[in-house]
């Protein structure tokens, strides 16, 4: 549980009381109650007023409404306030401002505008932390710890440019062995002394051009790049550390976290997640976003603490500001990507903004209380009707799990990899190549857990890794084992290729997964986007049959030990495998060697499932999304209608509870366009 101090299911949002008079509070906090809010995060930018000045801080207007909200029985999701310096602090240290990677310094302005390696923001950072939790260990209204606010940026000043010397001699034993991993060969780049190591920026190394009317960001050294990246991830961590440490210190049983993104490039969150008591997130899709991919980050996110329920932290009741086009969710969607979230694994339901703000950039941004002020609009409406069925739910949900037999693997260092490649194909995109199997499997309804490199893969029956083109050591024997004690692996094109320092591994791709896969790829051809190849099945297995488009990038590869069950139906390599199997002790290990069309991705992992005996918790119509937690003796069925019109569902002859409606529901039952159900059922001990 999150908290046990809050045995319910968390509602609310990020609440700014600062930039209202106090006579809103009281008004806020009716308002609050009839949504049926339980927590808000606060004060999240608020630095500024919290500390005027060197030694000067202010918290009595802070203590006023953190005792209002205890008063009131709403808890407090206690923010630390550190994202957004007060400009004195800028003024007076300006080398808390960053450079970029361009490397001009900026000036004060904006958020999460400071440089992470900046020994005056790390000392006042902590210093504001620490002084908030002694002032507030023992308040009523203290639930969970929020700590910063959306980390992220980069830098490249010379602070950072000597820190990173100092992690780079952290990392690598000498300097010849950090020419060895760089390959500093290759362009003289050889290296006699760790001053003579620069930030790769886009004064140097990395550049920026267009290429048939693209524009594409590319590193001429993939090995700093890489580290670079690592540095710069590792080095807002410490600053979040920082604060971690000492709040822990005082207040050991309050939860800690900080708000994550989802598939947020540059920070490596499964390192991070190992220092978060509770993993929580940001969920900001537009309604154009295909509801598999949402799911997809719910599950990437659930899968950094290994499946512990998360926070929804924040997602917008309406509308955000930020995008190119900010349109309304329509009616119900809140409601129903609220329980999309609650059916990956959320014990908490929040949004931002409570009050929309009046002015700057956000006042465009959807609130609970909109500009209005008062409870009679349609937003208002739906979200109080939510917090009423949340709260009906009470404890029955919280803490339950999901049962995942099928992961994919996914890891932000492959990601970096993949994407500072220079060549084969600029169109390579790694999330986008995880959607595709991630969404083959969302449409079958099948639980998949997104998972790091070095999980514990005995706990599944199926792993897919997608593009993993970076061999981190022991993966390939992991795997190995995996497949020999009956696992069914799934790897494709761009995988095995390199180490962790981004150096080939020579002999043959797949490298270290050549074992495993039974074959050997000799070249890689890259198509155009308007070339095509097609993927004729030899072996027709399940729905596979026939011929499917493929494109992208196309190894060709030879067999050692591995079957073709595909082959390439064009150009000089047409006949050449496409899709092999390769039993490996118990197990099969796939390889698919290009980039095939959706369709071809979801007959052949139904196949597999199939094969395996994994399937649907009920055969829902195509729209409907099905997933399932597990807590004690209980089981609880979600049913997502994604659709615009009302569908039957048929229930598998079991009995359920229909927590919302507590209704009976047998033999099958009507979910409304944009409905939701939570079956209940209890299973046999
Ligand atoms: C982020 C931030 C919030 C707010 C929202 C707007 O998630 O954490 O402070 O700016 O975006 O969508
Ligand atoms: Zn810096």
């Amino acid at each position: 549980m999150i908290n046990p101090k809050l045995p319910g299911i968390y509602y609310g949002g990020d609440y700014n009381p600062d930039q209202w008079p106090e006579e809103i509070w009281l008004e806020d906090i009716r308002l609050f109650k009839l949504a049926g809010i339980n927590i808000v995060t606060l004060p999240v930018f608020s630095w500024a007023k919290l500390q005027t000045a060197e030694d000067v801080y202010h918290f009595e207007w802070l203590d006023k409404i953190m005792d209002l909200m205890a008063q009131n029985g709403i808890t407090v999701c206690l923010a630390t306030s550190t994202a957004a310096q007060p400009a004195w602090i800028s003024r007076k240290y300006p080398e808390i401002l960053p450079v970029d990677a361009e490397g001009r310094q900026r000036t004060h302005g904006s958020r999460v505008n400071f440089c992470p390696n900046n020994s005056k923001y790390r000392e006042f950072s902590v210093k504001l932390a620490r002084k908030m939790a002694e002032r507030y260990k023992n308040h009523p209204a203290l639930l969970v710890w929020h700590i910063g606010n959306e980390y992220g940026s980069y830098c490249y000043c010379d602070t950072c440019a000597r820190e990173f010397r100092n992690w780079l001699q952290n990392r690598y034993s000498n300097i010849d062995e950090l020419n060895r991993c760089w390959n500093m060969s290759f362009w003289g780049h050889t290296v006699y002394d760790w001053e003579e190591i620069v930030p790769p920026s886009y004064l140097n190394e990395m550049g920026r051009d267009y290429f048939c009317g693209y524009p594409r960001e590319y590193t001429c050294f993939q090995g700093i790049s890489l580290d670079y990246n690592r540095f710069m991830s590792d080095s807002s961590l410490a600053c979040y550390r920082g604060e971690y440490d000492v709040i822990k210190a005082i207040t050991p049983e309050v939860p800690i976290t900080t708000n994550l993104m989802g598939a947020f490039k540059p920070l490596d969150y499964f390192k991070w997640a190992k220092y978060l008591d509770v993993v929580s997130w940001d969920n900001y899709p537009s309604i154009k976003d295909s509801m598999g991919n949402i799911a997809m980050r719910h599950d990437l996110m659930r899968g950094l603490k290994a499946g512990d329920p998360f926070m929804l932290m924040e997602q917008t009741p309406s509308q955000q500001n930020w995008q190119p086009y900010n349109s309304l969710k329509r009616p119900g969607v809140m409601r129903l990507w609220s329980y999309q979230a609650m059916a990956h694994g959320a014990d908490a339901i929040m949004f931002f903004q409570l009050r929309r703000s009046f002015g700057a950039c956000e006042k465009y941004h959807g609130a609970v209380i909109e500009h209005a002020g008062h409870e009679n609009t349609r937003v208002f409406r739906e979200c109080a009707q939510l917090g009423a069925e949340l709260k009906a739910l009470h404890d029955k949900i919280l803490d339950s799990r999901l049962r995942s037999r099928v992961a994919i693997i996914f890891d932000w260092d492959n990601w970096w990899a993949v994407e500072f490649s220079s060549g084969p194909s600029r169109d390579l995109r790694y999330v986008e190549q995880v959607e595709q199997y991630y969404n083959a499997l969302y449409q079958l309804n099948i639980a998949t857990d997104l998972v790091p490199p070095d999980a514990d893969f005995s706990k599944y029956e199926i792993i897919i890794a997608p593009v993993l083109y970076m061999m981190k050591p022991g993966v390939a024997k992991d795997l190995e084992q995996f497949v020999s004690n009956g696992g069914v692996f799934i790897t494709t094109f761009f995988s095995g290729l390199v180490d962790e320092n981004d150096l080939v591994g020579l002999g043959g791709y797949p490298g270290e997964l050549r074992r495993l896969t039974g074959i050997w790829a000799e070249e890689i051809d890259a198509l155009y986007p308007d070339m095509k190849n097609t993927i004729v099945v030899d072996v027709p297995s399940g729905k596979m049959r026939g011929k499917y488009q493929c494109g992208l990038l196309c190894d060709l590869i030879h067999l050692e030990g591995a079957k073709a069950l595909a082959r390439y139906g064009k150009d000089f390599y047409a006949g050449w495998p496409a899709l092999t199997e390769n039993r490996f002790g118990k197990g099969k290990a796939y390889y698919l060697a290009s980039a095939p069309e959706s369709r071809f991705i979801r007959d052949f992992l139904k196949y597999l499932c199939d094969s395996k005996g994994i399937r649907a918790p009920l055969k829902a119509p195509p729209g409907v999304e099905v997933t399932q937690r597990f807590k004690g003796n209980y089981e609880f069925t979600f049913l997502l209608n994604h659709n615009e019109s009302d569908l039957r569902i048929p229930l598998n002859r079991k009995r359920y509870l229909e927590l919302i409606t507590g209704r009976e529901q047998t033999g099958s039952m009507k979910l409304k366009a944009r409905d939701v159900a939570i079956l209940e059922r209890k299973l046999l001990e």
